[in-house]
């Protein structure tokens, strides 16, 4: 997919093009979620997950962090573009390729969110009141 400037988006999980100050500027600075993280304990994730950086051409504009096993689950997480790129279609088009990477398309995917119910819809997600009868959450501890 292009850019205004027509400029390729890329979606890589290459760790090396993890923009680190820009993912923890996000994460800690303007997501609703993780803004009490610690960054020793984001940078402890990016180890631990399969990450994906969205880029435009080499520009770092979005990321999207998956927690998988690569067979049954996967678990979406931190997933951001950053707000000037924004309903540019980026989220949309980042989404649609990790969800198809040979790596995440066997197993099923589940994701918490409090506000973008509508944009995962589009892509296939439900809210599935059957499923979540059977969930059961332990916590973090405090
Ligand atoms: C959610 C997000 C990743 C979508 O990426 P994006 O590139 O902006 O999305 P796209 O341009 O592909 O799609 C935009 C569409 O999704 C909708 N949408 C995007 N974020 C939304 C939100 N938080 N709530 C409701 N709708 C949302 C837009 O209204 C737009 O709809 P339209 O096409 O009818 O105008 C991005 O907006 C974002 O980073 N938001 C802040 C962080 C966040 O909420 N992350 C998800 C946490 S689960």
């Amino acid at each position: 997919m292009s850019g205004a400037q027509g400029v390729e988006l890329t979606v890589t999980s290459d760790v090396g093009r993890i923009d680190r100050e820009k993912v923890l500027g996000y994460l800690q600075g303007e997501s609703y979620w993780a803004r009490g993280r610690r960054s020793e304990d984001i940078l402890r994730t990016l180890e631990t997950s399969l990450c994906f950086s969205i880029l435009l051409g080499d520009e770092f504009v979005g990321f999207a962090r998956v927690i998988t096993d690569q067979v049954t689950f996967n678990y979406l997480c931190d997933f951001f573009i950053l707000p000037e790129h924004q309903n540019k279609g980026f989220g949309t088009q980042a989404l649609r390729t990790i969800i198809s990477d040979d790596r995440l398309s066997r197993g099923m995917w589940i994701l918490f969110t409090k506000t973008a119910h509508e944009f995962y819809r589009r892509l296939g997600f439900v809210q599935d009141d059957g499923f979540f009868t059977r969930v059961m959450v332990k916590h973090r501890p405090e």
